[in-house]
């Protein structure tokens, strides 16, 4: 199975959690690390080298910072150019039928405002629907999401243990 992690962070090199996920990923055969603000800092994106990148790969995975309950521009704007109709949805558009589809991301909110009641009041699936959404459309296989809260309070050794966590979570059966 070949993995591509899509990395969507606006300030990578300031990052705690995203930039260690990507180190820990990047160890692992047959996983690509796409940095997609690093790849694109003037937000240009190929698009025939994006929907390359995914034709040669299995499983796709969304990894970034939460941003106003969504993801960073740069991805929203990746899916907007990549994901056209004739290639990803549409009669003809299958490309992306069968592939695995995860979200995995940070926020920095702890995990316990995620929920009804909870200070941000929804569940992380529940703010991520559009993106389940837009799996289910191309015909992808939407995994369990893998998320990691509360940044504004954790331990390197937390962080530590998230990249171990996330690792297995990727590469894993399901
Ligand atoms: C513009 C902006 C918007 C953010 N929006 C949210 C949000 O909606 N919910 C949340 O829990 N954290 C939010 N955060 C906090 C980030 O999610 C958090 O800093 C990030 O996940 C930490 O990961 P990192 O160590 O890789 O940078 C926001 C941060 C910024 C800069």
């Amino acid at each position: 199975m070949k993995v591509l992690v899509l990395v969507a962070h606006p300030n990578f090199e300031g990052s705690r959690v995203n930039q260690r996920w990507a180190q820990e990923l990047e160890a692992h055969e047959n996983v690509t690390v796409h940095n997609l603000y690093q790849v694109y800092p003037d937000g240009a994106i190929d698009v025939a080298r994006e929907q390359q990148l995914l034709l040669d790969h299995d499983r796709i995975v969304l990894q970034f910072p939460l941003y106003w309950y969504s993801t960073p521009s740069l991805l929203k704007k990746w899916q907007d150019d990549v994901l056209q109709y004739g290639f990803a949805y549409g009669s003809e558009g299958n490309k992306l039928n069968g592939k695995d589809f995860v979200v995995a991301i940070s926020t920095g909110g702890p995990a316990e405002a995620y929920q009804a009641g909870g200070y941000n009041q929804y569940t992380l699936s529940e703010l991520l629907r559009p993106l389940q959404a837009t799996a289910n459309l191309i015909g992808a296989r939407y995994l369990p999401i893998f998320s990691f809260s509360g940044l504004m309070a954790v331990t390197d050794e937390q962080i530590e243990d998230s990249a171990k966590r996330y690792a297995a979570h990727i590469l894993g059966e399901y």
